[in-house]
């Protein structure tokens, strides 16, 4: 694997990983997208967190969750008590997907081919960054975590053991706060995100 391959050095490994990540045509969303938008993080950090897919600001800016829904994420972790510099931050599928309306980029969904093909980055990631606890934000990510579909309602605040090593914990997807028709809902909502965070962030000591 790519740690081996380099000789135990784990940051060069993930520096040599990202760089292959660029010219990644595993499948047909590079060829839309403006650049792989690869995980970020210490790559010791004892927590992962996957995202969906970068939306239309990470796009641009080549960084995970830095946009509407990076932000919501932000002050949710801010919440719980977790700094963002002690995770490591990736995307189940590392090129957005959208559909052009106008001169805007409206989000897709992606499907499960484009998950699978993804797949390998992800685990390269796990391999390099071994995490105590993964934490899914929503069903893509807990999909490509679990290898199968998931629903969020059921397994979402408990400890899941990872076939490949340490503990799944799935929540719900940031966005889903920054979507919801019933505003009135939101606070609670909010509130049993960071609870989730806790959760997962007390596993990962
Ligand atoms: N949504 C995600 O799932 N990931 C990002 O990086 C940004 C938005």
């Amino acid at each position: 694997n790519a740690r081996d391959a380099l000789g135990g050095n784990s940051g060069d490994a993930w520096e040599a990983l990202r760089e292959e990540a660029r010219g990644c045509t595993r499948c047909h969303l590079h060829a839309h997208a403006t650049q792989t938008v690869f995980g970020e993080g210490p790559v010791d950090a004892r927590m992962m967190v996957i995202g969906e897919q970068p939306g239309d600001q990470e796009d641009l800016a080549g960084h995970p969750f830095v946009g509407p829904a990076g932000q919501m994420f932000d002050r949710a972790i801010a919440a719980a008590g977790i700094d963002r510099a002690t995770l490591y931050v990736t995307n189940a599928v590392k090129h957005f997907k959208f559909e052009p309306r106008g001169k805007r980029r409206i989000h897709a969904k992606p499907d499960a081919g484009e998950i699978s093909a993804c797949r390998w980055w992800y685990e390269q990631e796990r391999l390099l960054v071994r995490p105590a606890v993964t934490l899914a934000l929503g069903a893509t990510a807990a999909r490509q975590m679990l290898g199968k579909v998931v629903t969020i309602g059921r397994e979402r605040g408990r400890a899941i053991e990872l076939a490949e090593g340490g503990i799944g914990w799935v929540t719900i997807h940031p966005s889903f706060l920054l979507r919801m028709p019933d505003k009135a809902r939101v606070e609670d909502e909010f509130a049993a995100f960071v609870q989730d965070l806790r959760g997962a962030a007390a596993l990962a000591g």
